[in-house]
């Protein structure tokens, strides 16, 4: 990472990296994935795609990355003029009920949005520091690299950068490594996923 810049939450993370993304590239159009949470003020409300907070299940992506992201390539071809100013996704959807992306999926769409002249921008509010326990942030398990990546709490927040809460990230960040919190997310978060795989081939599901 070349340049961070403080700012108060998620949603002005997001804010600031659409802003920074429509005066690179020149264009206005933002494009997002069905399904996405990305924060709830007025153009961040825009981007997300949820009709409820939550759907009563977890969504699945599927795994055909090709397809999906043809979609995008379509969406570029016919829904715009041929340039965005970029994409934006969360690299697991966290508010639409923690759904994976199919494997492969950013690099071809990333691939995609940059011959567009877009600005790719990852939202990692809450897949970031550690929390998907493989690796310290959620785009290392798609293997690309973003233009921008966003993040903020649950763990802490930098209230616009002011040195005292600067001081309270920075803390935060070392209590990450010194208490190795990625590898107790690892060993918890794969702990929990076998035993709701054994309940799993044990009870018959009732969704198609
Ligand atoms: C993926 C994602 N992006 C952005 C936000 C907004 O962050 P904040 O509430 O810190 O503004 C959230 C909040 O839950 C989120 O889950």
């Amino acid at each position: 990472m070349q340049v961070v810049y403080f700012v108060n939450s998620g949603i002005e993370a997001n804010e600031l990296a659409m802003l920074m993304a429509c005066l690179y590239s020149g264009s206005l159009d933002m494009i997002s994935l069905r399904n996405a949470y990305h924060g709830g003020s007025s153009n961040t409300i825009g981007l997300t795609a949820l009709n409820t907070w939550k759907y009563p299940i977890p969504q699945i992506f599927g795994s055909d990355a090709n397809s999906y992201a043809k979609d995008v390539q379509d969406h570029i071809d016919y829904g715009t003029s041929g340039k965005v100013a970029g994409f934006i996704s969360e690299t697991i959807q966290g508010v639409g009920g923690a759904v994976e992306l199919a494997p492969g999926y950013l690099k071809l769409v990333y691939d995609i949005v940059c011959k567009a002249g877009g600005v790719c921008i990852a939202d990692e509010v809450q897949t970031g520091f550690g929390r998907t326990g493989s690796h310290y942030w959620g785009f290392e398990t798609q293997d690309v690299i973003p233009d921008i990546v966003t993040m903020a709490k649950i763990q802490f927040n930098t209230l616009g950068g002011n040195p005292v809460c600067s001081a309270g990230g920075l803390a935060v960040l070392r209590v990450i490594d010194k208490e190795k919190r990625q590898v107790h997310c690892a060993d918890v978060g794969s702990h929990l996923l076998g035993r709701i795989r054994d309940l799993q081939e044990r009870y018959e599901s009732n969704y198609p």
